[in-house]
């Protein structure tokens, strides 16, 4: 279920299935990102530049961000990153298949975090469950 929001230079992408409830775009940029409103992104809060730059610490790619004028989204490099949080999931950022138990594969394509726990009821993605477990690793 994705979702976008457009000014005159970018569009945002918001993928709710991504989400790891991480809280740093609304605590970074609540004149955009404030989960009370509906909308929740007000893409007139604040300048384009400060989006981009507030999508940018998004951990989990959830949301990102493609130009009008250019195919640029979140991932700026050809490598593909693989960091391991404490306690929590894997955060990819780059471009890599994954191939899934069942066969099906899925493209991830700048940032995604993967459920290192095994209670996400969103895999391969995190959900943030990590936190009521209780995960140690
Ligand atoms: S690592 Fe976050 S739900 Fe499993």
């Amino acid at each position: 279920m994705k979702k976008q929001y457009s000014n005159q230079d970018i569009t945002v992408q918001w993928e709710p299935e991504k989400c790891i409830h991480s809280k740093l775009c609304w605590k970074g940029l609540i004149e955009v990102f404030n989960p009370k409103n509906k909308p929740w992104i007000n893409m007139d809060g604040a300048s384009t530049e400060a989006i981009m730059a507030q999508i940018q610490q998004c951990p989990s790619g959830a949301l990102s961000y493609q130009q009008q004028q250019q195919s640029i989204g979140s991932n700026e490099s050809n490598n593909t990153n693989i960091q391991i949080l404490p306690n929590g999931p894997l955060l990819v950022q780059g471009s890599c298949t994954l191939q899934l138990a069942d066969g099906t594969t899925v493209i991830v394509d700048g940032k995604a975090a993967l459920c290192r726990c095994g209670a996400s009821s969103n895999k391969p993605y995190c959900d943030g469950s990590h936190v009521a477990t209780k995960f140690q690793g």
